[in-house]
């Protein structure tokens, strides 16, 4: 069951050109493209004739035209030529989404378009300050896993030994600060007095130990803002709420369900501690790209074994606070949407 009334992430920015491309986005086979004046444009990518997708097609001006009898296609999705014909039918047409451009993300709205406000779009302003790079991916594992692994940091002292992680036991005695929000929650975890890890101590020359903070936001459905960064011991990080002067990252998740069983994982990775290197930027993005790497075995094997023995019962231990805080909101955005009762909404595997 998917929130349909909500803005997911479709893309980057710089993907879309006049080549169309086609992606599967809450199990609809959608085709996008940019137009010549500039503007986004999102079909259902399946030609209303025989089936064809259109992301094989060709883009004339802001038009698309399918590639296998030549019907052509305008942004609404209505047709506007169909070879060898003067009468095109009412029922000539396909379903378009509204689509939407911010922050160099592209963001669509698969529900009801009448209720598609960009205002409601998470704003992302960092991509406009520090530099960052972007990746677009797909995981083989349901939207819902990839955004828990996210939400409970634990799993960094045993997944991520070799990147991200410093000592087991700086993760295990991290103070938690949990806030729910009406769309999510917000918190942030705070390894005071520990070991900096390779990634950061390899981006800054700290003086020994490090007060290391990680606050993160969720807003269901999809997306997860991350501030994580560290200051040497004493600098005001925990109790002057300092940030500059040390390591400090930002990213960007926007977790978009492509089917129940796979999803698209759109990051961003921005430096805000050497911003004039451009080759910072690279290493931090490999860094990150390298960390992934390692949840994303974690992830699939995870789904294949829900995917196995779902049925069976799970435990929620301290850790989950966040994960948990997460799921009710979205649960509660279903349920309303749906006209549900909460405990009758399914999100996950
Ligand atoms: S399938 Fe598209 S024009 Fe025939
Ligand atoms: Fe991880």
């Amino acid at each position: 069951m998917y929130l349909l009334n909500a803005w997911y992430v479709a893309g980057w920015s710089n993907e879309m050109t006049s080549k169309p491309i086609g992606r599967t986005l809450l199990d609809e086979p959608v085709v996008m493209y940019r137009g010549k004046d500039g503007g986004l444009v999102a079909l259902e990518d399946r030609c209303c004739h025989r089936g064809m997708p259109l992301s094989h097609g060709e883009v004339f001006d802001n038009n698309i035209r399918c590639e296998y009898h030549g019907m052509m296609f305008e942004g609404s999705g209505r047709c506007v030529n169909i070879p060898g014909q003067e009468i095109i039918p009412q029922s000539a047409r396909v379903r378009s989404f509204p689509i939407e451009e911010r922050d160099d993300l592209v963001w669509i709205w698969m529900g009801d378009p009448t209720k598609a406000d960009p205002a409601l779009i998470t704003p992302w302003p960092w991509h406009g300050r520090w530099p960052y790079k972007a990746k677009s991916e797909v995981l083989k594992c349901n939207y819902l896993l990839a955004s828990d692994n996210l939400l409970d940091q634990t799993h960094g002292a045993y997944v991520h030994k070799s990147t991200l992680a410093a000592a087991p036991d700086d993760y295990a005695r991290a103070e938690m600060q949990t806030d729910p929000t009406p769309d999510g929650v917000r918190f942030t975890r705070w390894m005071l007095n520990s070991i900096p890890p390779g990634i950061y101590a390899s981006a800054v020359k700290f003086e020994g130990r490090v007060d290391r903070w990680q606050e993160f936001e969720y807003v269901a459905p999809s997306c997860i803002l991350q501030f994580t960064g560290a200051l040497d011991i004493g600098k005001g990080a925990y109790d002057k709420g300092v940030r500059d002067g040390g390591f400090g990252l930002r990213i960007f998740y926007g977790i978009t369900p492509e089917t129940e069983d796979t999803c698209w994982f759109f990051w961003s990775a921005a430096n805000g501690y050497r911003q004039n290197e451009p080759e910072a930027t690279e290493t931090l993005f490999a860094m990150m790209e390298d960390a992934f790497k390692e949840d994303e075995i974690v992830l699939e094997a995870q789904h294949a074994m829900l995917k196995r023995l779902g049925g069976r019962p799970l435990i929620n231990i301290a850790s989950d606070v966040a994960r948990v805080h997460a799921r009710l909101a979205l649960e509660r955005k279903i349920a309303a949407e749906r006209g549900i009762p909460r405990d009758q909404v399914v999100t996950s595997v």
